[in-house]
């Protein structure tokens, strides 16, 4: 069975001779009581910690403890936000959480004001934006069709070069991913929530304008985090805006794309090719239509694996420890506000 990402690095933390369940690690001591005591170098890891984490930790010039004792907290756990919700609860003074991903959505109704969160935004881009490059190259030259071929097939492909991309999102990934594109001269288009430039864009433009920018385009690719307003972003209506034949790559969540609409658009030829490392569902089911159209290569949550983000991971710890004991603003801040 394929075990889709984004499975580190919980997958990774494996036991801990300090391992405590965030229950357990909630202390008998009141809540808010033990604030006072504590000082900045003192960081819990939980549910688990792994010598990578540890190490990180250290790094910043801080020390890993038990939560009671702790000024903030690196949580590990991918699929059980509930826990932390507990451990929050009942260890209040945590003045930082450090959450371990880009795309945050389990943990988004907990995001509060009274503590600062972090993410990993950003922080994966360059092991993602390579992917989302190599996925484009891969649906504009028709490579998902040649790697399934048995006999010598007639030619086809298109050129990357100078076609015309819009990119839904303008953050870390989308940074990357310009920069990455510099050699292939296309025209540009970032759709994003704010109005600020991006270097390597041709035009940045905002939500509202969407459907202007989609049309005609010769790719999209998503790299925007998955909230209420941007669950199906790319739906049927969308796709129909695009030029006959566009790629679309996707790099951020699978829920994004509405896949019926994907796949009708495929099996139809308004979209030519699909690059897609992230799927909805997740795990694709075996037998699904996306595993057996030649224009679509799928990847399985793969663009960062997690020997990729175990250092990425590490470095923006040790960093964001050293900022924390020193008062300094933290890396990849989270906006409770917009949940990303
Ligand atoms: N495939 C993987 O393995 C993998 C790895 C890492 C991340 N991801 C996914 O990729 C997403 C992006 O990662 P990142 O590191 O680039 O995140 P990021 O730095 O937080 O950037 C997110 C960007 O999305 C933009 N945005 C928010 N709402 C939008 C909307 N409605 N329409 C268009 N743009 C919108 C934001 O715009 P403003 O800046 O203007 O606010 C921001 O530029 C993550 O949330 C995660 O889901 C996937």
């Amino acid at each position: 069975m394929v075990i889709a990402g984004p499975r580190w690095p919980s997958a990774d933390l494996g036991r801990h001779p300090s391992d405590r369940p965030p229950i357990a690690l909630a202390s008998s001591l009141p809540a808010g009581t033990v604030g006072a005591m504590v000082d900045r170098t003192a960081i819990a890891v939980a549910p688990r910690s792994a010598p990578y984490l540890d190490e990180a930790v250290a790094r910043g010039g801080g020390r890993v403890v038990p939560v009671e004792e702790a000024s903030a907290l690196v949580w590990t756990h991918q699929r059980k936000p509930e826990g932390l919700g507990v451990l929050l609860r009942e260890h209040p003074h945590l003045g930082w959480v450090q959450l371990p991903w880009a795309g945050v959505e389990p943990y988004r109704d907990m995001l509060d004001h009274e503590r600062t969160w972090t993410n990993a935004k950003g922080i994966y881009a360059p092991p993602v934006a390579e992917m989302a490059l190599a996925l484009l190259l891969a649906a504009f030259r028709g490579l998902g069709g040649y790697a399934r071929a048995t006999t010598w097939t007639r030619e086809g492909g298109r050129r990357l070069a100078g076609a015309r991309l819009v990119l839904l999102g303008g953050g870390g990934i989308t940074r990357e991913l310009l920069r990455l594109l510099a050699p292939f001269d296309c025209d540009v288009t970032v759709v994003r929530r704010r109005d600020r430039p991006l270097p390597g864009a041709a035009r940045v433009v905002t939500t509202d304008r969407l459907h202007e920018a989609l049309a005609g385009a010769d790719a999209v690719v998503l790299a925007l985090p998955l909230l209420e307003d941007t669950r199906h972003v790319l739906g049927a209506a969308e796709l129909a805006l695009l030029a006959p034949g566009a790629v679309v790559v996707n790099v951020a969540r699978g829920a994004n794309v509405d896949t019926d609409a994907l796949v009708a658009a495929l099996r139809s030829g308004q979209v030519g090719g699909a690059g897609l490392d992230v799927t909805d569902p997740e795990p694709l089911p075996d037998g699904h239509p996306l595993w057996t159209l030649p224009e679509v290569v799928v990847t399985p949550h793969t663009a960062n694996t997690q020997a990729m983000a175990v250092p990425l991971l590490g470095a923006l710890i040790a960093e964001n420890v050293r900022r924390w004991i020193a008062g300094e603003e933290l890396r990849a801040v989270v906006d409770p506000d917009l949940g990303y």
